[in-house]
């Protein structure tokens, strides 16, 4: 069956006008920002980029401003919606270790993937990423989820007025408040959310008002996931280690103790160095 929709008999010609000029005008205003991005070397495939365009028109985000990081699997850029700052992390289609990727997604319980396409394993990545965000920032400090567009995953901004807030390996803290805090969002992450963040070090946690930010829950898995203990033994180890050299007496023992309540099984840790 075919429909026939006559835009012009939903909308008069003065709103249809209205639209054409609100296109235009978010082309014109983001022109420079996509120029830049392939100055800069940014290569997004056109698909990616329309999905960019149409957050716009779809009024997730009202525009971008520039790149905050740009890794090897993603760019993060910083965009706005209103007056709040958000942050966009797009993953690169073309360079993503889709094979690491799929053997993450597998042992997940809540996911079936059918079909197995580079792409099809990205938008699941994605899937994936958004919902232990979304679980993640119920109970801790993280960047609430906001919306999921194949391969891009829009966040809250973590920052000052625009700018960053800095990674914990960069700054100086109370370091005793900041190991109490990240312990204890371990624990809640564990025993409330049933979920292992799998790539916590001080590159994935953020300083905002003399407070830990948690981020990057793509490696994350809920604790059903055969990768959820010898990703928690890693997690402890980066942990234990990076506080060790601050001073604090701690270990990756102690601290998988506190967080579990039970020692660490000999098998779980010997698959740690397998991840
Ligand atoms: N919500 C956010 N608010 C502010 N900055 C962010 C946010 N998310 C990510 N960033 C910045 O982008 C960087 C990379 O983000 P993330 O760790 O999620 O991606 P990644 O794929 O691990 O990148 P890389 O491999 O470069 O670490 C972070 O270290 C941080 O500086
Ligand atoms: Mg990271």
């Amino acid at each position: 069956m075919v429909i026939n929709i006559d835009f012009e008999d939903l909308l008069s010609k003065k709103d249809l006008k209205k639209v054409d000029e609100e296109i235009q005008e978010l082309i014109e205003r983001e022109r420079k920002f996509f120029e830049e991005l392939k100055t800069a070397n940014e290569i997004f495939d056109k698909r990616t980029l329309m999905n960019l365009f149409n957050l716009l028109v779809g009024k997730h985000l009202t525009e971008y401003i520039g790149v905050i990081n740009s890794g090897k699997e993603a760019v993060v850029i910083k965009a706005r919606k209103g007056k709040f700052y958000r942050a966009v992390k797009v993953y690169r289609v073309a360079t993503c270790d889709f094979k690491t990727m799929s053997k993450y997604i597998q042992g997940d319980p809540r996911f079936h993937l059918k079909k197995s396409s580079r792409r099809a394993i990205i938008h699941a990545w994605v899937e994936k990423e958004f919902r232990n965000l979304k679980r993640a920032s119920e109970i801790i400090n993280a960047p609430k989820a906001r919306v999921r567009r194949e391969n891009i995953l829009v966040m809250d901004f973590v920052g000052y007025r625009g700018e960053p807030a800095p990674r914990l390996k960069d700054v100086n803290v109370d370091w005793n408040k900041f190991y109490k805090e990240i312990k204890d969002s371990m624990i809640k992450l564990y025993n409330e959310g049933e979920m292992v963040h799998g790539d916590l070090s001080e590159y994935n946690i953020l300083v905002k008002n003399d407070e830990p930010v948690i981020i990057d829950f793509s490696q994350s898995v809920v604790i059903q996931h055969p990768l959820a203990e010898p990703l928690l033994i890693r997690d402890c180890i980066n942990i234990a280690n990076f506080f060790s050299k601050k001073g604090i007496n701690t270990n990756y023992k102690s601290l998988y103790k506190e967080i579990t309540g039970r020692d660490i099984n000999p098998v779980d840790e010997a698959m740690v160095k397998c991840l």
